[in-house]
C-alpha cells in the first residue's frame, strides 16, 4: 500500500514536472513548441492538422480512403479543438486524405501513407448554398411542405397530418430510402419535358424495379396534392432556396468517433443485408466472420473477414 501511493506520488511529480517543462518549452521557443504539440502516430496510422484561413478547424471529418485493396476502404476521424487528428490502424496501402466539414466546400486530396504527418487546408464555403450541399439530406427533406393540420381528415385514408407525415417518412418513402440527397432534391433534365414538376414527380417514381411500390405509397395520401408538394419542394430548391436549419459540428465526445467503411463489394452487385450475431444474444459469434445477401445482385453469399 505505502509502496504504491510513493510511486503514485512520483508519477504526479514527474507529470507536473512535464507540464511545467512543456509550458516553459512552449512559451519561450517556438521551435521547441512544435515537437510538444506535434500529434503522436504509430506507423500504422495518419495524422496531423487542419487549418484554414480561419485558423485550426475544430470538428471537422478527415477521410482516408483507398482503392488499393481487394474492395474500396475508407476511415473517417474528427478533428479536436486544435484541428488536430489521428486515423489509426490503417491498412498498408497509399490513401487519399482530405476534409469534408460544415461551412467547408471539400478539400484538395493529399496522397498519403501511414506513417505520415499530413497539413491539411480546409476550405471556407464561399456561401452558406455552398455550405447546405453538404448537410443531411433530411435537412433538405424537412423543406417539404406538409398540409396543414385544420386540412384533415380530408379523404378516407388520411386521416391524419400525423398519418401523411408517417406515409412521406418512416412507413412509406423512408421505408427503402432516404430522400434529400442531391439526386432526389433536383429533378434531372433527362426526365424528360412535363408540363409542371408535379408530373414530373409523378412519371419519376413510377421509374425503376421499385416503381410499383413507391406509386403504392404516394397512394396511400391524398396523391394530386402530395405530388404538388413533392413539385413545390424541387422548385423551391431550383429557385435557390436552402435549409432552415444549419447542422452543428460533433461536439465533445461526438469528437472521439472513429469510422471504418470497407465495402463489400464491386460497384456492379449491391449488398441488402448482413448478419453478424443473433440479436437475442449479441455475444454469438464476437469478432467472427459477417454473413452478407447480394439479393438480386448476383449468385453468391458474401462473407466479410476481419484482417
Ligand atoms: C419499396 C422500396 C421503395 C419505396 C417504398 C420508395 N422508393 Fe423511391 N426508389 C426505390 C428504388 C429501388 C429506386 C431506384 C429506382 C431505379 O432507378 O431503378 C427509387 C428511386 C427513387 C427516386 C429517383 C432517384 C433518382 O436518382 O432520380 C425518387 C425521387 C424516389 N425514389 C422517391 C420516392 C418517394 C417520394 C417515395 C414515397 C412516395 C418512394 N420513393 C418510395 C425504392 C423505393
Amino acid at each position: 500500500m505505502r509502496m504504491k501511493f510513493v510511486a503514485l506520488g512520483a508519477l504526479a511529480a514527474v507529470t507536473s514536472f512535464a507540464l511545467v517543462l512543456g509550458y516553459w518549452i512552449s512559451s519561450t521557443s517556438p521551435a521547441a513548441s512544435a515537437v510538444v504539440k506535434a500529434v503522436a502516430i504509430d506507423s500504422d496510422d495518419i495524422g496531423g492538422t487542419v487549418t484554414s484561413d480561419h485558423g485550426a478547424e475544430a470538428g471537422v471529418w478527415v477521410i482516408a480512403e483507398t482503392t488499393d485493396l481487394p474492395t474500396k476502404y475508407a476511415k473517417i476521424v474528427v478533428t479536436d479543438e486544435k484541428g488536430q487528428f489521428v486515423i489509426p490502424d490503417l491498412p498498408r496501402a497509399t490513401y487519399n486524405v482530405w476534409v469534408r466539414g460544415y461551412g467547408l466546400v471539400d478539400s484538395a486530396k493529399s496522397r498519403a501513407m501511414p506513417g505520415k504527418i499530413l497539413d491539411l487546408k480546409a476550405v471556407a464555403a464561399p456561401s452558406d448554398k455552398a455550405a447546405a450541399q453538404y448537410y443531411p439530406a433530411l435537412y433538405w427533406y424537412a423543406m417539404l411542405k406538409i398540409p396543414a393540420k385544420g386540412e384533415f381528415p380530408n379523404s378516407d385514408p388520411m386521416k391524419s397530418q400525423g398519418r401523411w407525415l408517417d406515409i412521406v417518412k418512416t412507413d412509406g418513402c423512408y421505408t427503402c430510402h432516404q430522400l434529400g440527397d442531391a439526386a432526389t432534391r433536383t429533378l434531372p433534365p433527362a426526365l424528360g419535358k412535363f408540363h409542371s414538376s408535379a408530373d414530373a414527380w409523378e412519371r419519376r417514381i413510377q421509374s425503376g424495379q421499385a416503381s410499383a411500390s413507391m406509386a403504392g405509397a404516394i397512394s396511400r395520401v391524398d396523391t394530386h396534392h402530395a405530388l404538388a408538394l413533392f413539385g413545390d419542394w424541387t422548385d423551391r430548391i431550383a429557385a435557390g432556396e436552402i435549409p432552415f436549419a444549419k447542422p452543428s459540428r460533433p461536439q465533445g465526445v461526438e469528437r472521439n468517433v472513429v469510422v471504418t467503411l470497407w465495402d463489400w463489394n464491386s460497384p456492379k452487385a449491391y449488398l441488402h443485408d448482413e448478419i453478424s450475431t443473433d440479436k437475442r444474444n449479441p455475444h454469438v459469434n464476437a469478432g467472427g466472420i459477417l454473413y452478407g445477401s447480394p439479393e438480386e445482385s448476383s449468385d453468391g453469399t458474401l462473407v466479410f473477414r476481419r484482417v
